[in-house]
């Protein structure tokens, strides 16, 4: 259904849910919360509200209570120099825009999604901005997003292009933001707002939430907490470089803006031509934090991310194991230990390919993706046979955006690396590695045919592993043509997209996990095409509490691939003892990381427990409801959170005490999420402890755990040679019927 409201015609407005003196208001609802926009012909779209959801009445009566409304999407050069979401300059030179609202369309689509679409026009030029609500009936996620449209004979330059803009009121505003580093992503930071500008970036091209997260919350009520406080989440969905700025400025706003990070990516808009941004999600939760990640993790799921409710398989990949010593023999042998385990796939990681440069280590083959059959005699068939003997499915890992100088595809095809023609590459991993141009649509096809050619030979493989490892250096395209270089940063992400586009539709089954030296992709723009992602390549336990916690915010635990690995730690020598890695890796996509030949009987009989155990409790933890209780960025010893189904009949809750001291007190932990007038029967899992604990088999109403939670033990209760620093628990609680 379409309904269009041209202005200065008689059509009647569908549109209109209020009327405030002669205000054209539109109501961007979902199922619990309400934004209100001015769309007046001849005026510039104003934003009124976001928060609840509002009745006829308060709708009719917001302006009276209002003290100042904004631009919906402030533009530069006529007002008072401020931030600005948009700016431009026409082709006769004039650095301003002058827009006014000329029409609104609101169309409903098969699946009951509601997009509404504002069009403002220049005063003066034919300069469209259509401005995007995108809403759910089933989720309190709004995606807004831009659309500039040229319809003058000359070329327009984009300066500015921001996907979306949103005024909060001043009080008394708390900023989450997202920052780390390689090894150390989604380090969670808590700030207040306070006057001048906090700038969020990403530059490096291609993995975007290594140093920084393109997400953010902010808590309107003070301090931060987890279920309580009125809280806004904004993700914006691209996987290139953003930029997301609160400017505090001296009105009694702050003003938050959010898109692509226009630094040396000025965008040339031809005669006709459009530039469409990417998405904004938005969503407002009076449940603080972790009602935003609700709320985030369900429109995920339903709508964003690749088979976003479907099961995902425990799995083992080889990368810790055997690094790049790939042989036939060894897949053999972690394929039978990880079918023994009870796990379902085997993940092939780096080294298997490369014919001229066999692929040794990482200083060449990126490119030449032909398998080295002197490390694999009966090649990928030979595996999957293998992985079929064993019951179980079979993965591979490839990084096709690459390739390393040293490289078949290289030699033949030096043009298609990103670089200036005339310049000598700056290198990077193994001293080799080059991106390569996907704004080209010949790499286009080329990375859709290494893709198309392993599936299409190998039907049999299940997942691919994607991986990423380079940022994007040597600023020039040598497909792209001179006055177009600053489109390179944009233009590689559109053939990135038109790739993926190509591979998902050929292959919609196929699992594939984005891999960018670790978390460098955790964002939702590449969510649609992808089924989950690799947290970090830090897969300490500690540290992934952490990690784990922040990731939480926005990206739900079926998306957060979570393995056990060694102790000694690869990445930090921290031995953690295996009790506490499973107890760390099951809150989220469960899988290993590890080579099972070095692990002891004891720990195989643990793991095996851990993935019967964990199938138990998957659907809780890959499409449940988050509940965070107490934080380890806290510092009181222990994090803990847990996972409820949505008709809160089962449960699970986490317990991890992150540091240990004689006669330490650690807090008791009070539960969330369930219902209070239901009995709820408590059972750990991967259970140690030589006696069970006092509260095994016993139920508790929702209320009493609620308000006061359950006495967990520091320590284990083992015998004297276990003994150790680390306690940790797991517990499902299951309501009686
Ligand atoms: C970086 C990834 O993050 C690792 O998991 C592994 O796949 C290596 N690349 C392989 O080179």
């Amino acid at each position: 259904m379409q309904i269009q409201k041209q202005f200065g015609t008689a059509i009647a407005s569908l549109l209109a849910c209020g009327f405030i003196a002669g205000a054209e208001i539109i109501n961007i609802n979902t199922p619990h919360t309400t934004m209100l926009l001015d769309a007046t012909a001849g005026q510039p779209l104003k934003f009124i509200y976001y928060g609840d959801a509002l009745n006829a009445a308060d709708i009719d009566n917001v302006a009276a209570s209002t003290k100042q409304w904004h631009d919906a999407y402030p533009v530069y050069g006529m007002s008072a120099m401020r931030e600005t979401a948009m700016s431009v300059s026409h082709p006769d030179g004039n650095m301003t825009l002058d827009m006014a609202v000329t029409s609104t369309d609101e169309t409903t689509r098969e699946d009951g999604s509601k997009l509404t679409t504002v069009t403002m026009t220049d005063r003066h030029y034919p300069f469209d901005i259509k401005l995007n609500y995108l809403t759910y009936p089933d989720n309190d996620v709004i995606e807004t997003w831009a659309e500039a449209v040229n319809r003058d004979k000359k070329t327009v330059l984009l300066r500015e292009f921001s996907s979306g803009y949103l005024p909060l009121r001043r009080g008394n505003v708390y900023l989450t933001s997202f920052t780390g580093s390689w090894a150390n992503e989604a380090n969670v930071v808590e700030e207040q707002l306070t006057p001048g500008m906090k700038t969020i970036k990403n530059k490096d091209g291609l993995r975007n939430s290594h140093t920084a997260h393109g997400e953010v919350m902010f808590s309107l009520d003070g301090m931060p907490a987890e279920n309580e406080g009125r809280t806004i989440g904004a993700a914006l969905c691209y996987g290139g470089n953003y930029e997301l700025t609160i400017d505090t400025d001296d009105s009694d706003w702050h003003h938050f803006f959010a898109g692509i990070n226009e630094d040396n990516s000025s965008y040339m808009l031809g005669k006709g031509e459009s530039f469409v941004t990417p998405p904004l999600a938005l969503t407002y939760s009076r449940e603080g934090k972790s009602g935003v990640s609700r709320n985030m993790h369900r429109w995920g799921r339903d709508h964003k991310i690749a088979h976003g409710n479907d099961l995902r398989k425990i799995l083992l990949n080889s990368w810790e194991g055997v690094y790049f010593d790939i042989n036939e023999e060894g897949m053999a042998q972690m394929m039978a230990d990880i079918a023994g385990m009870g796990g379902e796939l085997f993940v092939m990681d780096d080294g298997w390919f490369g014919d001229k440069y066999p692929r040794n280590n990482d200083s060449s083959s990126l490119g030449d993706w032909v398998v080295d059959t002197r490390k694999l005699p009966n090649g990928i068939n030979g595996l999957l046979d293998e992985a079929d003997k064993n019951g179980i499915r079979f993965g591979i890992w490839i990084e096709p955006e690459m390739a390393n100088t040293t490289s078949e595809l290289y030699e033949k095809h030096p043009e298609y690396i990103i670089k200036p023609s005339n310049r000598e590459p700056v290198l990077g991993r193994g001293g080799t590695q080059v991106v390569l141009d996907l704004a080209n649509p010949a790499v286009q096809d080329l990375v859709f045919t290494v893709v198309d050619t392993l599936l299409t030979k190998y039907p049999r493989i299940d997942y691919i592993k994607w991986d990423a490892n380079a940022p994007i250096m040597n600023h020039g395209s040598q497909y792209l043509t001179a006055d177009k270089q600053s489109h390179l940063m944009i233009d590689f992400h559109r053939g990135f997209a038109k790739t993926l586009d190509r591979i998902r539709a050929k292959y919609p089954d196929v699992t594939i996990q984005a891999c960018a030296s670790g978390g460098g992709r955790a964002n939702y723009g590449i969510l649609p095409w992808f089924d989950e992602i690799w947290v970090s390549d830090n897969t300490d336990a500690l540290q992934r509490v952490y990690m784990q916690w922040g990731t939480s915010h926005f990206f739900p635990a079926v998306v957060m691939a979570s393995h056990i690995s060694a102790a000694p730690n690869h990445q930090t020598f921290r031995r953690i003892p295996i009790k506490y890695r499973i107890d760390v890796a099951m809150s989220g996509r469960l899988g290993m990381e590890i080579q099972p030949k070095n692990m002891t009987e004891e720990e195989i009989a643990l793991c095996r427990n851990a993935i019967e155990e964990y199938k138990t409790i998957r659907p809780v933890v890959q499409q449940g409801d988050i509940y965070r209780l107490l934080s380890p960025y806290d510092k009181k010893g222990v994090a803990s959170m847990m996972y409820v189904t949505p008709d809160k009949n089962q449960a699970v809750f986490y317990w991890w005490k992150t540091e240990t001291f004689v006669n330490q007190h650690l807090p008791r932990i009070t539960m969330s999420g369930l219902d209070p007038d239901k009995m709820y029967t408590v059972k750990e899992l991967n259970r140690i402890d030589n006696k069970p604990l006092p509260f095994e088999g016993k139920s508790f109403s929702g209320r009493y755990l609620m308000s006061n939670g359950l006495e967990i033990p520091y320590t284990h209760d083992v015998d004297y040679h276990k003994l150790n620093d680390w306690a940790s628990r797991v517990l499902t609680l299951t309501a009686e019927q």
